[in-house]
């Protein structure tokens, strides 16, 4: 979605802005703009729909500089993507710039409003309400913070603005209202800066500040003020980030997708590390923060999540239910927020995300406090909104994650439910202590199955490369390959724009043999287990009806290689390490598929990295 990024300070804001939008470019973005204070005191606006080269161009051209300035790439949501619409926003008398990430709900009417006591809207978006809003309040005679804060008090939605005055010169004013994006505040020796990601700031400084909705930061080249949703200002606590800038390179990969694909057998291994026990085969988890008694007396658990954190939560709902012996369910975050639960403060909600900035995944931790359940946060970011929302947060440790399909977060999200649901059901005694040492010994056998499969890239992009002329894709799993097939869909559609669908391999019967054709591969998730007999009827199945399968089994089977077109063999294990180990392979698919048709895998039309808006 929208990135922000803001500056100002003793140095040029133009190259520092210009990196920021590259660095934020894997949110997702189709135009992109800047707005920089210059030395005759004028603001000079520059935008241009697509990629921030492109900006870049332009911004030379013109020889810009100065020393205060915002920056915008747009992820359109209100009007085409052209050069109107594209941030920053101007008001009528160009005395203010914004910009805008987030949606106004009440644009319509604000727009009519405005138009009526004569201003002139030049874009179709939402966003430029909000600059003309401000600019009756400066007219009023009022600072730049509290027309800000004047005219979110009119809006109906949730959003991070940015905004600055030319008559105000030197001052940046963000502000982060309800839960649709943050704003990361970066105060260093040379200047501040505001960013929607921590990314933007960390060439330049570590020390950061996260806002909480309502909250302001008034930054100038040498003070950062915080306010509250009431104007008097607070303290925040400034943090060191532990992160650093590199983190963001792909080095010599050619996208980092499949960086982040090689670095899951290393990560894998961080997410385990002081957390398991090889020699006494338990788990350690300090950072649960809910007592053995709580823990004994949730009577459900819900996790909640979007896209592939949704087919995390279902595996995490399945390891818990069946180690822990609680019931527990996955709930699409977006479907979750608009019912009415039943929860109480004996639920536990699992919020599952690896930005922790999900809006609807938000959404759905604010109800679920609403009801008191107790809320754990499975997260990569920390410091995200989801993270200050939570009781407590289970970091996945998995790295920063550039590449818009998550592959590297997921495997270590399960990996933690996985360690979660053993740490549960120790406390609750629904373990047999051989099984728990057995299901936690088995995680060290996990980095090195992931290499090995990483070691059969050649063959799976052979098996990629026969795909490409496919229209249709089916994954098919039972038990926890369920999710994986999900998943195993999600990647490629997302990524090779080939329309796929993961079933439960027992709802073919109730409608999708019908597509069965030689058109339409399958892919079949049958991995050893007490399913594996199951599995091997409905691949008999789609085979008796001329359809072509890829089977992914356990290396060792004798029976499914003999009936299927082609194999991907895992190396053996349980049934939910199986399914982790899955995904492995079944990323390289995709991705090899997408290189395969010349789709760029790291930025995939449409799609945003990080969904700050509903
Ligand atoms: C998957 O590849 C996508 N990146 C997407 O489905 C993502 O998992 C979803 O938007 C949820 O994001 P979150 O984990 O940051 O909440």
């Amino acid at each position: 979605m929208c990135g922000i990024v803001a500056y100002t300070g003793s140095a040029d804001a133009v190259p520092i802005l210009l990196k920021g939008l590259k660095i934020l470019e894997y949110r997702g973005y189709d135009s992109a703009g800047v707005a920089i204070q210059t030395s005759t005191g004028a603001t000079e606006v520059l935008k241009t729909p697509g990629r921030v080269e492109e900006l870049d161009a332009v911004v030379a051209e013109a020889d810009l500089s100065g020393h205060t300035g915002i920056g915008h790439t747009r992820w359109a949501t209100h009007g085409v993507v052209n050069h109107q619409n594209a941030h920053p926003h101007v008001s009528c008398d160009g005395e203010v710039a914004l910009v805008h990430n987030g949606i106004v709900e009440n644009y319509l009417e604000l727009r009519a409003e405005l138009a009526a006591n004569g201003h002139t809207l030049t874009s179709d978006t939402d966003s430029e309400a909000v600059v003309h809003l401000i600019e009756t309040h400066l007219k009023a005679g009022e600072s730049l913070e509290d027309a800000l804060l004047h005219a979110t008090s009119r809006l109906k939605g949730a959003g991070t603005f940015v905004a600055s005055a030319r008559s105000q010169p030197g001052k940046i004013v963000g502000m982060r209202m309800g839960n649709a994006g943050g704003i990361v505040v970066g105060h260093s020796e040379d200047g501040n800066m505001l960013a929607s990601d921590l990314l933007a700031v960390l060439p330049y400084t570590n020390r950061v500040v996260y806002l909480d909705s309502g909250e302001q930061s008034i930054i100038t080249d040498t003070s950062v003020i915080y306010r509250d949703g009431n104007g008097d200002v607070i303290d925040k606590e400034v943090i060191i980030s532990e992160r650093t800038a590199e983190a963001a390179e792909r080095g010599a990969f050619p996208h980092f997708m499949l960086k982040e694909i090689h670095e899951q057998s290393e990560r894998v291994a961080s997410a385990m590390r002081g957390r398991v026990d090889f020699e006494n085969g338990s788990i350690n988890l300090p950072e649960i923060p809910f007592s053995d008694e709580q823990i004994r007396n949730f009577d459900q658990v819900v996790l909640v999540g979007m896209g592939t954190s949704l087919h995390s939560a279902m595996m995490g709902a399945t390891l818990i239910e069946s180690f822990a012996r609680i019931p527990a369910k996955a709930e699409n975050a977006s479907e979750f927020r608009y019912k009415n639960p039943v929860i109480d403060e004996n639920t536990l909600v699992i919020a599952v995300t690896q930005s922790g900035e999900t809006a609807d995944t938000l959404a759905a931790m604010e109800g679920a406090g609403e009801q008191n359940a107790k809320q754990l946060a499975i997260v990569e970011l920390d410091g995200s909104q989801a993270t200050r929302m939570a009781h407590g947060t289970l970091l996945v440790r998995a790295g920063l994650e550039v590449a818009v399909a998550s592959t590297k977060t997921m495997t270590n999200t399960v990996v933690c439910l996985y360690m979660l649901a053993i740490h549960m059901a120790t406390i609750r005694g629904t373990m047999a202590p051989e099984v728990r040492k057995a299901a936690v010994g088995e995680l060290a056998s996990l980095p090195s199955g992931i290499s090995s499969l990483i070691s059969q890239e050649k063959a799976f992009k052979a098996i990629a490369e026969s795909l490409v002329d496919c229209h249709h894709l089916l994954y098919l799993g039972r038990g926890f390959m369920f999710p994986a097939a999900m998943e195993g869909a999600l990647k490629m559609k997302e990524i090779a724009y080939i329309h796929a669908e993961g079933y439960a391999a027992g709802e073919m019967k109730h409608g999708v043999n019908a597509l069965i054709s030689d058109e339409m591969p399958t892919i079949a998730l049958a991995p050893a287990g007490h399913l594996h007999e199951k599995m091997v009827s409905n691949v008999n199945e789609v085979k008796a009806r001329g359809g072509q399968v890829i089977a992914i089994v356990t290396e060792g089977d004798e029976i499914v290689p003999e009936i299927v077109d082609k194999v991907i063999e895992l190396p053996a294990a349980s049934e939910a390490l199986s399914a982790i180990l899955s995904l492995v392979p079944m990323q390289l698919l995709a991705y090899y598929t997408a290189v395969a048709l010349d789709q760029d895998p790291d930025k995939p039309r449409n799609l945003a990295k990080t969904v700050t808006v509903e």
